[in-house]
């Protein structure tokens, strides 16, 4: 039964390019679907209103961007983007600390579009530690990266989704269809944030060119990814730092955030694009930052890692949960953390009904445990120089210890259902070769 066993993990339970999530077990599904079109790539098509060069964002259109805010900023707060890459932790830019002194004035922003009007659809959470890279360079901007632990979980909705970040079998240069989005200066010139979120596509930039000498002669490090437009024009600028710059999946319709928003010469010019930490660089930083956080058990006890994509419960979503009559960061924790799954009445890999919330669907795409048979599922990428599923050594990545839930949480199928349909295998086969498959 062993090979049973083996054929039906891997076909089922197809580890990703390294995700981690609580969401559900999805990350970078966009709420809605929105078909920007092969036009948006080609310069200029992108509204050219003003992140600079880029237009307005509908709501949710980003649900793993947060807004950083600080309490003596004036106006709305604005300080920098995040992240939201696990319901307690938020991936950031080191940078956006130089001058901050007291890390409890900062407080993080997540689900909101409009900041003046944050609406129903946002959380607000304090911060429980700030963790920067330990070999954070202010001089030369190397490994400007942090990380943000919240004080509680949020509460995933159409508006707050968790952002996948890549491993290091994903060829994030082959990405094609790539956005920045932030709440910062429309303008190299312009002192104050936006107050609308705003996102522009952008190229990724070969980083032998972005370092050459009309570019940026030196001073990209092996760690950063350049994206934007050797003309210039369209480009993150003062404030985005720290959000996410995104690139679609080419298989799949998730989205990986590929790198945070660092630094630039101005903003905009030609030949000096943004410059962006590499999160596939950073990927076992991060696992290990999370990791070691003294607060590990209470917040990642209930997570389920390195499995993508998983269907989400269908039973229960956690924005359906029962009323909440005080806001969930208000709350101490409880018996049962908020974050932990509702009773599973039945199984999480059960297909949802058909009255899911859309988000869960985009409209025009089939759900990716349906895929069509053209397609390769998300778990056989095309160009991976090894299957996801030959994962880098164990060594490299420090896992949770399993639980036996943690082990079959992700399968989209029942066992049950499995081990009928391979025993039926099994049984022709034996009655076509006579002989024991087993
Ligand atoms: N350092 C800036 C910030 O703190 C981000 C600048 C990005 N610049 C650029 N030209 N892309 O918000």
């Amino acid at each position: 039964m062993n090979w049973l066993c083996l054929l039906v993990l891997l076909a089922t339970c197809g580890l990703a390019h390294g995700t981690w999530d609580n969401c559900g077990g999805l990350c970078g599904y966009r709420s809605v679907s929105y078909d920007y079109g092969a036009a948006a790539y080609q310069y200029g098509h992108y509204g050219m209103t003003r992140v600079v060069g880029g237009t307005g964002a509908r709501e949710a259109s980003w649900p793993w961007l947060v807004s950083l805010h600080h309490a003596w900023i004036p106006g709305t707060g604005h300080m920098c983007g995040g992240s939201l890459i696990h319901s307690q932790w938020v991936l950031t830019a080191a940078h956006c600390f130089d001058d901050v002194s007291n890390i409890s004035l900062v407080y993080v922003m997540i689900g909101a579009t409009q900041l003046s009007h944050p609406g129903p659809g946002a959380q607000i959470r304090y911060v429980k530690q700030l963790r920067t890279h330990q070999y954070y360079n202010k001089k030369n901007m190397k490994n400007d990266i942090a990380l943000l632990e919240l004080d509680y979980p949020v509460l995933c909705s159409p508006y707050i989704q968790l952002a996948c970040v890549p491993d290091f079998t994903l060829r994030v240069s082959e990405l094609v269809y790539c956005f920045v989005a932030g709440w910062g200066a429309t303008s190299a010139r312009a002192s104050t944030s936006s107050d609308l979120l705003q996102e522009a596509p952008v190229h990724l930039i070969d980083l032998k060119l972005c370092n050459s000498s009309e570019w940026y002669s030196g001073e990209i490090h092996s760690s950063n990814v350049c994206a934007g437009y050797p003309q210039g024009f369209i480009d993150t600028c003062q404030g985005d730092s720290g959000g996410p710059l995104m690139c679609k999946d080419n298989i799949a319709d998730y989205y990986w955030v590929v790198g945070v928003t660092s630094w630039g010469e101005g903003c905009a010019r030609a030949k000096h694009p943004g410059v962006y930490t590499s999160t596939q660089h950073f990927y076992d930083w991060i696992l290990a930052e999370m990791a070691a956080s003294p607060y590990r058990k209470a917040s990642l006890a209930a997570q389920t890692w390195g499995h993508f994509p998983a269907v989400p419960q269908p039973t229960q979503y956690p924005w359906m949960g029962p009323p909440v009559t005080q806001p969930p960061w208000m709350g101490p924790p409880v018996t049962q953390p908020p974050w932990t799954r509702p009773p599973v009445t039945q199984p999480p890999w059960t297909r949802p009904p058909a009255t899911q919330p859309p988000w869960t669907r985009p409209p025009t795409t089939q759900p990716p445990w349906t895929r069509p048979p053209a397609t390769q599922p998300p778990w056989t990428k095309p160009t991976a120089a090894h299957p996801p599923w030959t994962k880098p050594p164990a060594s490299e990545k420090p896992k949770p210890v399993p639980t036996s839930s943690d082990q079959v949480s992700s399968c989209p199928f029942p066992n049950d259902e499995l081990v009928k349909f391979f025993t039926q295998v099994k049984d022709l086969l034996q009655e076509v070769f006579g002989e024991n498959t087993t």
